[in-house]
């Protein structure tokens, strides 16, 4: 493997820049190469071979690309692929999941609220994580129908948007919540929204950080760290790239943004 390679990073679409934001704020030096599969978005109602099938694909990109660690910023896929994916390449790969250890650790009322995509929330590797960390507290699942779409389609702040929301937190607020976990990387864009609709009792729990920090361990375990001159950011799109221009139009890293049918 490359040290000099990017950190390349997928999602099912733009949501996973949110976790981009935090890989590039870390490690500003290294080289960077994201994936939106926004064709291919929602994920989250696919069946488990649809999403590895797509997994695999967005992988095999990324390493003719020359990745050198493989950051799969979308909980759907890591719940449902990441293993196949660690069992068929040699490369490292990230993963993000649900932050429901950290919500049900610091959580006052025993009550916490988990927003994510269908497909995580079915997942195994999901209820292996709630039962391991979450099993004498009560915690509410709402399944974030929509939500996904409207965010590929540049419609957060939309009355679709702030309906929706307004559907999805009613059974947390009724449940008196004091965390919200985030199990999407789509939704941190909807931090102020929901925040505003919840009040300040509640704590939002994205796991952007955690990952951005735990793929700095591993490249420095596998020595793959990289300090370059003139770190390049390439963002690849098979959907429409305004909507990642948008997205990211507050972000001052030199990027390029482009669309490639793969
Ligand atoms: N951003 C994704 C996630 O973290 C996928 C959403 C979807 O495509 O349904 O789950």
């Amino acid at each position: 493997m490359n040290n000099k390679g990017p950190i390349g990073i997928f999602d099912s679409g733009v949501g996973g820049t949110s976790i981009w934001r935090a890989i590039q704020a870390q490690m500003p030096m290294e080289h960077t190469l994201y994936l939106a599969d926004s064709r291919n978005a929602p994920y989250g109602k696919k069946s488990k071979a649809e999403i590895t099938a797509l997994s695999v694909k967005n992988t095999e990109f990324l390493i003719a690309q020359g990745a050198k660690i493989i950051v799969v910023a979308c909980n759907t896929a890591t719940t449902n692929a990441i293993d196949h994916l660690r069992a068929s390449y040699d490369l490292p790969f990230i993963g993000i999941e649900p932050a429901i250890k950290p919500a049900a650790l610091q959580t006052q009322t025993k009550s916490i609220g988990i927003l994510a995509t269908q497909g995580t929330l079915s997942s195994a590797l999901f209820a292996k994580t709630s039962e391991t960390f979450a099993k004498d507290i009560q915690v509410i699942e709402v399944i974030g129908s929509g939500l996904v779409e409207l965010i590929e389609s540049d419609q957060i702040q939309s009355p679709e948007m702030l309906e929706l929301l307004n559907k999805y937190l009613a059974p947390m607020k009724a449940a008196k919540v004091d965390h919200l976990v985030l199990g999407c990387s789509h939704y941190p864009y909807l931090i102020p929204l929901i925040s505003s609709l919840l009040g300040k009792g509640v704590n939002i729990i994205d796991s952007g950080l955690a990952v951005a920090r735990q793929t700095q361990r591993i490249l420095t375990q596998h020595e793959l760290l990289c300090e370059q001159q003139d770190p390049q950011h390439l963002f690849y799109t098979n959907g429409n790239p305004q909507v990642l221009k948008r997205l990211l139009a507050d972000n001052t890293a030199p990027k390029q943004i482009s669309y490639k049918d793969f």
